[in-house]
């Protein structure tokens, strides 16, 4: 079991990996006045564990996607939680992939003006990087997490006995992720490098969940609210890969990160930012996880939402953070026109199966 802390100004957040932290670390939370958010088809598989587990807790089950990351969700939690008679200090349990953790972290950061969260993510995506780190968000007005707070979790249970109902298509999703932590650190790089025929290997993702939670860790204890461009890095691929989930939607977020990283690479390396055998080897794991990279028709439609994202400083120009070379990437900002040609170029390429 790794633990792994993030003490931060006014909060501490203790991160419990490996198999066994659910059955070892729930049951200090029974005493505790609980309210649990999951969804739909997590409660139908984990229903039974829920009640066994929480006993009489109150729960509140959302449907299932990002499509429930709204403000409409997450005032029903919120009135699901008055209703059910929740006090100061009681503890919310976050108890799904992302999107729970999402909307259920930024309820705990309103009711009462903040009450206990523990989160217990049960995707692989979840495991390796939304849980942590204490960002939460409803997606508004078109783009997505508008809205949120940072709200350090108390506790992080990842428990990769989740991962065992989790569909193929989740832990390709996961795995995207973890590709973009491989861009970021030259440690978790070398792993995947070496690993790169062993990637669904649950003992393998058990291992590299818990070096991205630590490499996460570091990022958030730089840089937790976002202020000095650090926590930007963790943002690699999600420019475009937010762009093409808000105008194409259909593929969950995971995918689209991988896309948007895929994109965002031929773009570094059209820009001479990153090349030679690091590229060829990104792209490659990439492969591994995605087979088919899609060459979208009205890309230039869809390059336009990027100018909504929150990295952007600058009317007009687009902010994307791109690899560099083992373990260093950089913000790239160029403006609107430019980012269009370039994903068009890319797409072209991909379109002609170079
Ligand atoms: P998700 O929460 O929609 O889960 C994916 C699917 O898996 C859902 O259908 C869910 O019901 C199902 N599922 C969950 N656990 C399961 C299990 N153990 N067995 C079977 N099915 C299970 O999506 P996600 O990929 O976990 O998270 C994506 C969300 O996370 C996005 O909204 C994204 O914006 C957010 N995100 C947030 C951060 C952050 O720092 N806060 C970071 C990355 C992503
Ligand atoms: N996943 C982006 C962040 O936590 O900052």
């Amino acid at each position: 079991m790794t633990e792994i802390k993030i003490k931060t100004y006014n909060s501490e957040s203790l991160i419990h990996c490996g198999v066994g932290a659910f059955s070892t670390f729930v049951h200090a939370l029974k005493d505790r006045q609980l309210f649990i958010v999951t969804d739909k088809n997590v409660y139908n598989i984990y229903g039974n564990l829920i009640s066994e587990t929480f006993g009489g807790a109150s729960v509140k089950i959302i449907p299932a996607g990002e499509k429930s990351k709204t403000v409409r969700r997450l005032t029903e939690i919120l009135q699901a939680m008055a209703d059910a008679g929740m006090k100061r200090g009681c503890t919310l349990i976050a108890f799904g992939g992302g999107v729970v953790g999402d909307i259920a972290g930024l309820a705990a950061s309103l009711y009462m003006r903040g009450v206990g969260l523990v989160q217990i993510p049960t995707t692989l995506l979840s495991q390796v990087d939304s849980s942590v780190g204490g960002k939460t968000a409803v997606d508004f007005n078109d783009v997505k997490n508008l809205l949120g707070t940072f709200y350090q979790p108390e506790q992080v249970i990842v428990d990769p006995m989740f991962l065992n109902t989790l569909p193929a298509r989740e832990i390709r999703c996961g795995l995207g992720e973890i590709i973009k932590y491989g861009a970021l650190d030259e440690d978790i790089y070398n792993k995947l490098l070496k690993n790169s025929d062993n990637l669904y290997n649950f003992e393998f993702l058990e291992e590299i969940t818990s070096d991205c939670i630590r490499c996460k860790a570091a990022v958030v204890l730089k840089d937790e609210r976002d202020l000095n461009g650090i926590r930007k890095t963790l943002n690699l691929g999600h420019t475009t890969g937010h762009a093409f989930e808000l105008y194409y939607g259909g593929k969950s977020h995971g995918e689209f990160v991988l896309i948007g990283t895929y994109y965002e690479m031929f773009i570094a390396k059209t820009l001479n930012i990153a090349g030679g055998r690091y590229y060829e080897n990104l792209i490659s794991l990439i492969g591994k996880v995605i087979k088919k990279i899609p060459a979208y028709d009205d890309i230039e439609q869809a390059a336009l939402s990027a100018k909504f994202d929150k990295k952007n400083e600058e009317d007009a120009k687009i902010s994307l953070i791109v690899p560099k070379k083992e373990g260093e990437c950089q913000e790239l900002v160029i403006g609107v026109e430019e980012y269009i040609k370039l994903l068009a170029e890319c797409r072209d390429t991909v379109r002609a199966g170079i």
